[in-house]
Parts: C-alpha cells; sequence; structure tokens
C-alpha cells in the first residue's frame, strides 16, 4: 500500500479567484474534530518528529510550501505541500517531519481527535520498535 495518499480538493474557483472546500467524512476521509495551522514558521526550523499512536491527519499548504517526510518504519517518502487543492494523509503510526517552510507557508492540518498528548510517539526509536510490532 503507498504511503502517500494525495487528497484532492475540487477546485470551485471562477474569475474571481480560487475556491476550495473540505468536507470531514467526504473529501477527507473522517469526521474532523480538531484544525490546526502552522504559519510563520522561521527559516530553517523544521517541525513534526513524532508519530501518532491513533490519530489521522490530512495536512495542506493553504498559502506557500512545505516538504513532508513520511516514514512507516519499513519506507520513507517525501512529498512537497505546495498547492491548496492537494492534501497528503498523515496516518496513524506515520513517523512525520516538516522541513523548509517558505516563508508564507500556512500549513492546514485536519485531524481526526482531540489534542491528546498521551497519543503522540516523540521518539524515534520507540517509533521504530513499535512499528515493528505491529
Ligand atoms: P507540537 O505537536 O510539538 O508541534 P509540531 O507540529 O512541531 O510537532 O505542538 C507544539 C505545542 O502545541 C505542544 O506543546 C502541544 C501544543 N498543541 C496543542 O495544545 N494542541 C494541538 O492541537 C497541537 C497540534 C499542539
Amino acid at each position: 500500500m503507498s504511503l502517500v495518499k494525495i487528497v484532492e480538493l475540487p477546485n470551485l474557483g471562477d474569475d474571481r479567484g480560487g475556491l476550495a472546500v473540505i468536507e470531514g467524512g467526504k473529501t477527507i476521509p473522517f469526521d474532523i474534530k480538531r484544525t490546526y495551522y502552522i504559519y510563520g514558521t522561521k527559516q530553517g526550523v523544521s517541525r513534526g518528529f513524532h508519530a501518532h499512536k491513533e490519530l489521522k491527519q490530512v495536512a495542506f499548504c493553504v498559502s506557500g510550501r512545505c516538504r513532508l517526510v513520511m516514514d512507516d518504519g519499513l519506507t520513507k517518502k517525501e512529498v512537497w505541500l505546495d498547492s491548496p487543492l492537494r492534501g497528503v494523509q498523515i496516518p496513524a503510526m506515520v513517523w512525520h517531519e516538516m522541513h523548509d517552510f517558505s516563508q508564507d507557508c500556512v500549513l492546514l492540518v485536519l485531524a481526526s481527535e482531540y489534542y491528546e498528548e498521551s497519543d503522540y510517539i516523540r521518539s524515534y526509536e520507540v517509533f521504530k520498535s513499535h512499528s515493528q510490532l505491529q
């Protein structure tokens, strides 16, 4: 199964400009309980460096771009998020890192659960040992 699953939004834009619509349970394959966005990231800063035990997420750069690295413990893939119409699914138990944020980057993340620190795996070694058990 491919590690990189893209979510394409229909472009509802017209000659006035762009319009993208996100619907939980429809364009996004889960009900959205939480939305957050990362913006104003300083140059040279990388974020993420964790996996989630249960949480499912979809990430879009609604402005600018960043490079998303995903690792399921066996395979490592990277993808540029650089379109407000093209998101990437970040499933549970996938280590992810975000690098090379452009100055204008707004990274929008849709999440299947409320924030829960105990759902995070923040050590790559712990993640690797958990992922080998699956
Ligand atoms: P963190 O998940 O460490 O950010 P990154 O995307 O770089 O991994 O989150 C930074 C801080 O914000 C951390 O103290 C947890 C807090 N936080 C919340 O309280 N709620 C949230 O929904 C998120 C994503 C983070």
